[in-house]
C-alpha cells in the first residue's frame, strides 16, 4: 500500500479493508471496515481529515481532497464510482456518486442520494435524502426508486466480496 504519514498523522486501514498498492493515501485518512479503495485513487488528507465509513468503496482514479479547516466524510455503504472528484463534501449513507462526477465544497448528500454520471454538484448544495441530481450545475431530477436502492445495495455487496477476494488472492507478478 502507498500510505504516507504527514504532519504526524497516518492513514488508518483495518485488516478487513483493501487499499490497492497503486492508491495513495496521505495523512489523516480513516478507512472503515470492508472498504475497497481501487488503483489510482488519491486521498490527500493534508489540510484536514478524510473519513470513510464501513462497506464503502472508492473506485479507480477518484480524487478526494480537503481545504484547511474542513473535512470529507463518506458514511457507510457508499459507492464512489470511477474518476470522481470530491472536495470538502459530506456524503451520507447509501449514496451513489456516479462515474466522473465532481462534488464541490461543502456539498451535503443526505442518505440514498444518486449523483448522475459526470454531473457537477455546485458548492454548498444540500441534496435531500433519496433524490437524484444530474447535470452541470446539478439539479434535482427524480426520486431514487426502490429498485435503484436495491441495485445500489447489490453493488455494495459485490464490492464487499471483491474486497475479500483481493485481500485473499491479489499478487504482484511483475
Ligand atoms: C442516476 C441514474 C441511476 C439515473 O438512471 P435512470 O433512471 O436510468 O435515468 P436516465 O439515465 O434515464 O436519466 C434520467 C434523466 O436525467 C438526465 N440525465 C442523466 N444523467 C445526466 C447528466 N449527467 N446530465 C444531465 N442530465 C442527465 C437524462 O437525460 C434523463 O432526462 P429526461 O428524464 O429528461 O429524459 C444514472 O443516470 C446514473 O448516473 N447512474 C450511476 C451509474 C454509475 O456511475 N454507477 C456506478 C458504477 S461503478
Amino acid at each position: 500500500m502507498s500510505l504516507y504519514e504527514f504532519d504526524g498523522k497516518r492513514p488508518q486501514v483495518p485488516v478487513d479493508s483493501f487499499v490497492h498498492p497503486d492508491a495513495v493515501l496521505t495523512g489523516d485518512v480513516k478507512i472503515g471496515h470492508e472498504c475497497l479503495i481501487a488503483p489510482g485513487v488519491s486521498i490527500r488528507a493534508d489540510f484536514g481529515p478524510v473519513v470513510i465509513g464501513n462497506r464503502s468503496n472508492v473506485q479507480d482514479n477518484s480524487v478526494i481532497h480537503v481545504y484547511p479547516d474542513s473535512r470529507v466524510i463518506i458514511e457507510e455503504d457508499v459507492t464512489v464510482a470511477h474518476g470522481v472528484i470530491l472536495h470538502d463534501a459530506h456524503i451520507k449513507s447509501r449514496c451513489v456518486i456516479g462515474i466522473g462526477a465532481i462534488v464541490l465544497f461543502n456539498v451535503v448528500c443526505e442518505e440514498d442520494v444518486f449523483v448522475s454520471v459526470s454531473s457537477i454538484v455546485p458548492k454548498g448544495m444540500h441534496i435531500p435524502a433519496g433524490k437524484i441530481v444530474a447535470g452541470n450545475p446539478a439539479k434535482i431530477t427524480y426520486d431514487v426508486t426502490d429498485d435503484q436502492k436495491i441495485m445500489a445495495k447489490a453493488g455494495i455487496d459485490y464490492y464487499r466480496e471483491l474486497c475479500k477476494k483481493y485481500i485473499a488472492t491479489m499478487k504482484a507478478i511483475g
